[in-house]
């Protein structure tokens, strides 16, 4: 995937709100803190983190949170996704917020920090591909 270079200083902005919003996560359990910032197309940013509860189904994870979030204040038309956790440099969204960004449109670019200190994209088609084949795979 093509990233201009104007994109990428967005996205390392949006990697930074994603970091500031990391330490409000709640994650008493697991202490594995994630921040996320979701990135409307007309330009507004939704940050959010991971929040746990005792019981890990009513768990949220920073992305999703993210999305509740913009959807609740009226925006469903996103362009991408930064998400930053304390404990390694990059983690990709799990495939629940997969199926949960899918549901919103194909077209995000989910952006995470690379080891380099620059930036790592991972783009719709590929986090199609590996939704799809999380649930293609059998037995
Ligand atoms: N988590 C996220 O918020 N986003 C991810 O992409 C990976 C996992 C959260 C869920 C849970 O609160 C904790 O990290 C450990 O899995």
């Amino acid at each position: 995937m093509t990233v201009t270079a104007q994109k990428i200083q967005t996205y390392k902005e949006l990697l930074e709100t994603a970091r500031a919003a990391l330490q409000r996560s709640y994650a008493p359990y697991s202490h594995y803190r994630v921040g996320a910032a979701l990135l409307t197309k007309d330009g507004k940013v939704f940050p959010a983190c991971n929040i746990e509860i005792c019981t890990w189904d009513g768990s949220i994870c920073a992305e999703r949170a993210s999305f509740a979030s913009a959807i609740a204040q009226g925006h469903r038309d996103f362009e991408a996704i930064a998400v930053v956790c304390e404990k390694t440099v990059g983690t990709w969204p799990c495939g629940v917020c997969r199926q949960f960004m899918a549901e919103f449109g194909i077209d995000l670019v989910v952006v995470v920090p690379a080891k380099d200190g620059s930036i790592a994209t991972l783009s719709p088609d590929r986090v199609v591909a590996s939704l799809l084949s999380a649930f293609c795979t059998s037995g």
